[in-house]
């Protein structure tokens, strides 16, 4: 069913995430026809370029991603008319987004516009612009008075990410955007929830009868949160030199992945529900002392190397980067959870820039057979279950466990049931915006970041980011194209465990 009428207002309109990602997604939306009927956008940009000027470089590039991935949009020449329905309501508006001026034109142009009146009031704002401005923009758009809701006609903000460096600048944005607008405005994004996999794990959790009773401390020996991938910091030194591995994937992506898995069962799937629960696993991650952040959390840096056979330089090097740069790109945590489902069931989590293999996966090891029943067989040979929710890419579930070698001994080889995805279903190929463009313009927040959940998330990492920059963990290294550092295999081999191979 289309979206509600409304404009859609992008700061940022002339920047990367636009051109690489909202477009695209609300070129998919036209295709599925899920746009509103009545509709606009206004774009704000820096650069001195006219409406049609916009146009051409967003078709141009649009261009390119169709011919370049056909597949993924499902035809090798750009769909005309569904693009048109979107670059066609397209009006672009220069100016400085600190400049009240700004505001008063773009509340002018809400107002003028044809296909802004027509769709009734309704404006969804998207804020992709660099983060340091998420707090100034909310200001200025509450200072206009563009914030209001009024007569029925809903005014909306979705927030890209980093929300907040740290836990206190976390709070201090929350204050500011909610001294301008009321929580269920605010759509806070963090890309994971619009994949569809991601999406999943609850459905496998709590669709299915089978797996629920056996979710919890007494038959899961421990659980490994993998987002493994193989580009380095691209074209984003200078963002990425200021970011780090932690704060750029942990306290959102990976979180995002834990709390889906470690979550208790919601009372249903609204979004108080679902984030109240994703909530208290959050506030129940064990509190660690500083000494304790040192010895449970590692950071590495890659060295040069080569992944998939190309040379990689050492992140030292990359363009945009310092140097003597102190920033992680790798970081393994190790967290325990506070609760009765999850007490002494550790969840080590990993991720890194420049490793071997793209792997995001959840991987959950279930206990061992209590005893060995077949002759010269140890406990520890047998073959452990394995439940693998693969993320990306090539997505899908794989139980493992052992079965008989055929032969005259009894012996135990490992095996593997699986679902792909993609034997059974024909997934719309998408960039995950588009679910999420869409929810925001129904209302639904159940697949965004409400503010306690974002302060619990950095509230959890605190510990660890005050550990590193108090400069008492050392930096270890990892060559470009392996699977991380050796002291993240350390961190579980005290606990006389393995990350799975990547
Ligand atoms: C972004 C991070 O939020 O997520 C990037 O800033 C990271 O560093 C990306 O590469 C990963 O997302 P995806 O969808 O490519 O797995």
């Amino acid at each position: 069913k289309p979206a509600p009428d409304c404009t859609l207002v992008i700061f940022g309109v002339t920047g990367d995430l636009t051109h690489r990602l909202l477009m695209p997604a609300l070129y998919n939306l036209a295709r599925w026809k899920l746009l509103p009927e009545r509709f606009a956008i206004v774009g704000v940009g820096r650069s001195e370029m006219g409406t049609d000027g916009l146009r051409h470089d967003l078709t141009r590039t649009m261009q390119g991603f169709v011919a370049e991935r056909g597949g993924e949009f499902s035809a090798d020449s750009l769909d005309r008319e569904a693009w048109n329905r979107v670059v066609g309501r397209l009006d672009y508006l220069a100016g400085d987004v600190e400049d009240p001026a700004t505001y008063e034109e773009l509340s002018r142009r809400i107002g003028v516009s044809r296909d802004a009146q027509a769709a009734g009031g309704n404006v969804l704002f998207y804020l992709a612009v660099a983060a340091r401005l998420f707090g100034p923009v909310v200001t200025r758009l509450g200072e206009a008075g563009l914030t209001r809701e009024g007569e029925g006609a809903w005014r909306r903000v979705i927030i890209e990410k980093p929300f907040g460096h740290d836990l206190a600048s976390a709070k201090a944005l929350n204050r500011e955007v909610l001294a301008a607008l009321s929580e269920d405005q605010i759509f806070r994004i963090d890309h994971f929830l619009g994949k569809e996999t991601v999406q999943n794990i609850m459905v496998f959790r709590f669709g299915n009868g089978l797996f629920e009773p056996l979710w919890n401390r007494d038959r899961i020996d421990h659980v490994q949160i993998t987002v493994a991938e193989t580009v380095g910091v691209e074209k984003r030194g200078s963002f990425y030199d200021a970011t780090g591995a932690l704060r750029d994937m942990v306290p959102n992506h990976l979180f995002q992945l834990f709390t889906m898995t470690a979550m208790e069962p919601p009372i249903s799937f609204d979004a108080h529900a679902v984030r109240d629960k994703k909530e208290e696993v959050l506030m129940a991650v064990h509190q660690l002392s500083e000494d304790a952040a040192v010895r449970e959390a590692v950071r590495g840096r890659y060295t040069a190397g080569a992944v998939r056979g190309q040379p990689v330089r050492s992140y030292r090097d990359e363009p945009d980067v310092d140097p003597a740069s102190q920033t992680e790109t790798y970081v393994a945590l190790r967290l325990m959870v506070d609760n009765w489902r999850w007490a002494g069931v550790p969840f080590y989590l990993r991720t890194g820039k420049a490793m071997t293999r793209r792997d995001t996966e959840i991987a959950i090891q279930f206990k061992q057979a209590p005893l060995a029943l077949f002759r010269g067989t140890a406990v520890e040979a047998c073959i452990p279950n394995w439940l693998v929710l693969q993320i990306q890419p090539d997505e899908g579930i794989s139980l493992q466990f052992g079965a008989k070698v055929p032969g005259t001994e009894v012996r135990l080889g490992a095996v593997n049931m699986d679902f792909l995805y993609k034997d059974y279903f024909q997934t719309q190929p998408s960039t995950g915006y588009e679910t999420l463009i869409y929810d925001a313009m129904i209302g639904d927040a159940t697949l965004f970041q409400r503010a306690d959940n974002i302060e619990a998330g950095w509230r959890a990492v605190q510990p660890v980011l005050d550990a590193w920059s108090s400069g008492r963990a050392p930096m270890a290294a990892y060559p470009a194209g392996s699977a991380g550092p050796k002291e993240a295999d350390d961190l579980l081999a005290r606990d006389g465990r393995a990350w799975r191979p990547l």
